[in-house]
């Protein structure tokens, strides 16, 4: 019989007495579940073939799977083999097991382990913990940290990421950045009001802005410095490079392929430029400068430690700003597309905020559900990061599997998220499936839609992403009516999920 390691027994007291009972009574339930449970090897999954496993799928021409298109390659392995699949054999990397199932996916959350590990990305591990070690030294930020070290680092800045009174602290910029946006793209927009087909990068000017890193870094200016380019190129290639070391033959592991040359590069000059805005952040402190304190400076202050600030900083720089404008560039495309939802929330906009020059506060904001709708339903048919994961680290039953230590949960957010079972309608854009009291509203699973993943390992900036897309929203609904008249656009993996094809939207002046 396997034995599962379900906790550790304490036997110290009268307490500790009542505690290593429960742990054994659990430790046999478990036994008793894994015993019933059907044997790995029985989880369906594509077969691997001898020497390349699965991984010769990736390989262009001769294989099926499409690293841009992972998400039409996991609704047919759903189709094909149900709502637990195993996929084996990928050279480089431990089983994954990919879940379709709310209820499991659930189950594993609530079973999560007091330090969770996201299944991280190799490539950046190597990074940090060799190729630049002496720059991070033990102090390496949460992105592809485990165990104490990521403990440590998370609780020191939980504390500044994602105190709501820290976070509304900063509506009033987050706001004049997305008055810049707007303005930006009456300059832009060409007689018709349609903006140039490379908007996505304005976007993202505007999602680096709002990283408040310094207390303003100009990105949205028509001089912006270049750094700003240069940082969105490398967060760009960084990602855009993530998936093919990560899934294709990992050739990196042995020499420096072209991809792997470009993807520590793009580290690199995301490094180099975060040092700056440290020392910058720094400076301003050390002269009291600043009235507002950007987050860097809280750090600063709150740690008197730059090393802290300055791996905080790559880590929003890494995750924080493609992340947030490509659901920005989804959620205003659907809004074009889907007129009466967009004049729903003109209307909710108009109503709280009457004037167009009013300042957006925290407070009205809170008064906007339609909104926060249209935000919900847009990330839950076309969420940014389509799918998350846990590593196992003890034996599991899973989906009713026995599932050894150290495979890959892979949570399939974006295929569950789109089945009637869980979301009735699931082809329709309804927002009014996240109000109170809507039929449609009563029925969703609460792990069945998980943009900002969840649990301990939960994203660490979904605060400031939450309030920044929906301030920009807001500055944006109530200036424009937005349209789009060309062919409806296909979501692609580039690098994160977003509508394939220049986003060539009209702002039309309200
Ligand atoms: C729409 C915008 C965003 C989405 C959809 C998103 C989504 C996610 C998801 C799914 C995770 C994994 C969570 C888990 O494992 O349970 C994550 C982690 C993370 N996110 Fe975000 N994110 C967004 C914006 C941001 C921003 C703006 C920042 C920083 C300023 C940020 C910083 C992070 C960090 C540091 C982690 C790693 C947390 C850890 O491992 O402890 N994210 N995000």
């Amino acid at each position: 019989m396997k034995l599962l390691r379900a906790g550790r027994r304490v036997i110290s007291s009268s307490s500790g007495q009542q505690q290593a009972v429960i742990t054994t009574l659990h430790d046999a339930q478990l036994s008793e579940e894994w015993e019933q449970a059907v044997p790995y090897e029985k989880v369906p999954g594509p077969k691997r073939l001898p020497f390349l496993g699965n991984t010769w799928r990736f390989i262009p021409l001769i294989g099926d799977f499409q690293i841009e298109h992972v998400d039409k390659v996991s609704k047919r392995l759903y189709h094909k083999y149900g709502k637990v699949v195993k996929m084996e054999g990928l050279l480089g990397r431990p089983d994954m097991l990919f879940l379709f199932d709310p209820d499991e996916i659930e189950k594993v959350f609530r079973q999560e382990d007091a330090l969770p590990f996201r299944p991280s990305m190799p490539s950046l591990n190597y990074y940090k913990h060799v190729y630049r070690k002496e720059f991070f030294g033990d102090n390496c930020g949460v992105i592809a940290v485990h165990g104490e070290k990521w403990q440590d680092f998370r609780s020191r800045v939980n504390q500044i990421m994602l105190q709501p009174r820290v976070t509304k602290m900063y509506v009033k910029s987050i706001a004049a950045t997305s008055q810049e946006l707007v303005d930006r793209i009456k300059t832009i927009k060409n007689r018709n009001h349609e903006v140039p087909a490379d908007f996505l990068n304005e976007i993202h000017k505007w999602s680096l802005e709002c990283e408040y890193l310094t207390n303003r870094l100009g990105c949205l200016d028509s001089d912006a410095h270049p750094d700003t380019q240069r940082l969105i190129d490398a967060v760009n290639t960084f990602f855009i490079n993530v998936p093919i070391l990560e899934l294709k033959v990992p050739f990196w592991k042995v020499w420096n392929t072209p991809t792997f040359k470009a993807y520590l590069n793009a580290l690199d000059t995301i490094r180099e430029i975060t040092m700056k805005h440290v020392t910058t952040a720094l400076q301003k402190l050390d002269k009291e400068e600043s009235g507002e304190l950007s987050v860097l400076q809280r750090v600063l202050r709150l740690e008197n430690d730059t090393k802290t600030a300055s791996n905080l900083a790559l880590d929003m720089f890494l995750v924080g700003i493609d992340t947030t404008s490509n659901a920005v560039a989804s959620i205003l495309y659907q809004l074009s597309l889907h007129q009466e939802n967009q004049a729903t929330l003109y209307e909710e906009i108009n109503t709280i905020l009457p004037d167009i020059n009013a300042q957006i506060t925290h407070e009205k904001l809170e008064q906007m559900h339609y909104l926060k709708a249209c935000i919900k339903e847009t990330m839950r048919m076309y969420p940014v990061v389509i799918g998350n994961g846990r590593c196992t680290t003890s034996d599991r039953v899973i989906g009713g599997y026995q599932i050894p230590k150290g495979v890959q949960i892979i949570f399939q957010h974006y295929v569950i998220s789109n089945l009637k079972e869980y979301f009735p309608r699931c082809d329709e854009f309804l927002p009014e499936r996240w109000l109170k009291g809507s039929e449609l509203s009563k029925c969703h699973h609460p792990f069945a839609s998980l943009p900002f993943g969840f649990g301990r390992r939960m994203c660490l900036g979904r605060r400031f992403a939450d309030l920044e897309i929906q301030t920009v929203l807001v500055e944006i609904i109530r200036n424009f009516k937005i349209e789009y008249h060309y062919e409806k656009l296909d979501y692609h993996i580039h690098p994160m999920y977003t509508p394939n094809g220049p986003l060539k939207l009209q702002f039309l002046n309200r």
